[in-house]
């Protein structure tokens, strides 16, 4: 390859670029979940002053930061996909009947109209009440190494589980939720046909997570053009990928096939809601470094999720773009990645028409009839 473009000065100058931006911001991908630093203030610095222009990005066949098209999703050995569970997790996530009071479903507050959000900026749980957090999208939850805000759940089966229980959410016990599901006919030969066993509660998150492996938004803008299809981005939306990877710097955190490196950071975003502080990924490693610190969240169908962050705190992603280029916020612990982007009027247009063009390939979704 070197060779046959050796002759090619642009060529030669993109792959250049390209392994000077994998060098330094791409890679540190699978580092792990631990704030245990990647890439260093003056790294960040040297990504920012890589210039690139359209033209050379289009050369380049593969991107930094190993951001491009989703891969195929890998169920657990455990949990494998298969049609009929499919089926049964779809109707269990739309099913009312997994709430103490049979008014709120996994789809009340991850609702296939809303990109699986809600639109709120923090969830109405049980009872009416404001959480402390906004609700995420579950669209492409499936390449998440760990699920929650804060991580703290370690796959989507376990996660599922997690709000049927929770008082604030759906308020029932698993127990009691296994016994209205036994008084189901047609839900006890679903699961028997399934699972080959009586329903358990355990099967219920195996099922709910085989459905959520299905919920996956491939074919955006994006991945056509990270594919070869080099007319699928226009000109604007090109020189918002190259900020994107440069000069403002997202793809040191958002990066790999589903825009997150997995890990947590604080970038102090004001708490906004009933919660007076939120120590995010702190709650599970009890570690100072780790106050605040949230997930790096997906940015794909960015436009369809408002409001943004873990407590719904922007409105806009011209009020995001604002918050990183003022540097974030103001904690003692924040991410050493974040730094003041001095971005122009124009170059914040320019990587929000970048952010609008992951919106993917909505997987078809309707209600189904319930048993
Ligand atoms: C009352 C609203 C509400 C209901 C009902 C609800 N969720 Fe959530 N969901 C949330 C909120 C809020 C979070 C973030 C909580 C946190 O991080 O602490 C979340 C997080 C998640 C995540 C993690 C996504 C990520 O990117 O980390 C998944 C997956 C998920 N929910 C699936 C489900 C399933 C499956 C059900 C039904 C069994 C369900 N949710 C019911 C509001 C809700
Ligand atoms: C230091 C790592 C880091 C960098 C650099 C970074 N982000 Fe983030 N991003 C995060 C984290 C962590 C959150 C969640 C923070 C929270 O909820 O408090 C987030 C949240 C977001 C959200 C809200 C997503 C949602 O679902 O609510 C958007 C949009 C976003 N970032 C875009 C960007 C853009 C654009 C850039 C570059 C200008 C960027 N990020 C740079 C780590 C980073």
């Amino acid at each position: 390859m070197f060779f046959k473009d050796s002759f090619n000065r642009l060529s030669f100058v993109s792959t250049l670029i390209s392994l000077i931006f994998s060098l330094i911001s791409g890679d540190i991908l699978h580092a792990g979940v631990s704030l245990e630093n990647t890439s260093k203030r003056e790294d960040v610095e040297k990504a920012r002053r890589v210039i690139v222009t359209p033209k050379e990005l289009d050369r380049m066949s593969k991107l930094p930061g190993d951001i491009g098209p989703l891969p195929k999703i890998t169920a657990p050995s455990d949990n494998p996909q298969i049609k009929a569970k499919i089926e049964l997790g779809k109707m269990l996530f739309f099913d009312k009947r997994l709430s103490g009071d049979n008014s709120i479903s996994c789809a009340s507050c991850h609702d296939p109209r809303k990109g699986f959000s809600d639109g709120k900026e923090r969830a109405i749980g049980f009872g009416g009440m404001e959480l402390g957090r906004h609700t995420p999208t579950i669209l492409n939850a499936a390449y998440n190494s760990l699920q929650f805000w804060d991580g703290r759940a370690p796959s989507l089966e376990k996660q599922a589980l997690g709000p049927i229980e929770a008082k604030v959410e759906m308020n029932l016990r698993g127990d009691e939720l296994v016994s209205r599901l036994k008084k189901i006919p047609e839900y006890n030969k679903r699961f028997q046909e399934v699972f080959g066993e009586d329903v358990n509660f355990t099967n219920v998150g195996k099922a709910i997570a085989a459905f959520e492996r299905t919920i996956v938004t491939p074919d955006s803008p994006f991945d056509r053009y990270a594919g070869g299809d080099k007319k699928a981005l226009n000109e604007q939306e090109k020189r918002g990928l190259i900020l994107f990877l440069g000069k403002a710097a997202c793809s040191q955190c958002h990066s790999g096939p589903n825009f997150s490196d997995n890990s947590f950071y604080a970038l102090g975003v004001n708490q906004k809601g009933p919660l007076k502080e939120d120590f995010g990924r702190y709650a599970v490693t009890k570690k100072d470094e780790d106050k605040g610190a949230f997930k790096t969240p997906t940015l794909r169908n960015i436009a369809l999720i408002a409001p943004y962050m873990h407590d719904g705190a922007f409105k806009t992603l011209e009020e995001v773009i604002d918050f990183y280029n003022d540097g974030g916020g103001s904690v003692f612990n924040k991410s050493e990645k974040i730094v003041k982007l001095n971005l122009t009027a124009e170059e914040k247009k320019d990587l929000i028409a970048f952010l609008n063009a992951l919106t993917g390939k909505l997987p078809e979704v309707t209600e189904p009839q319930l048993p």
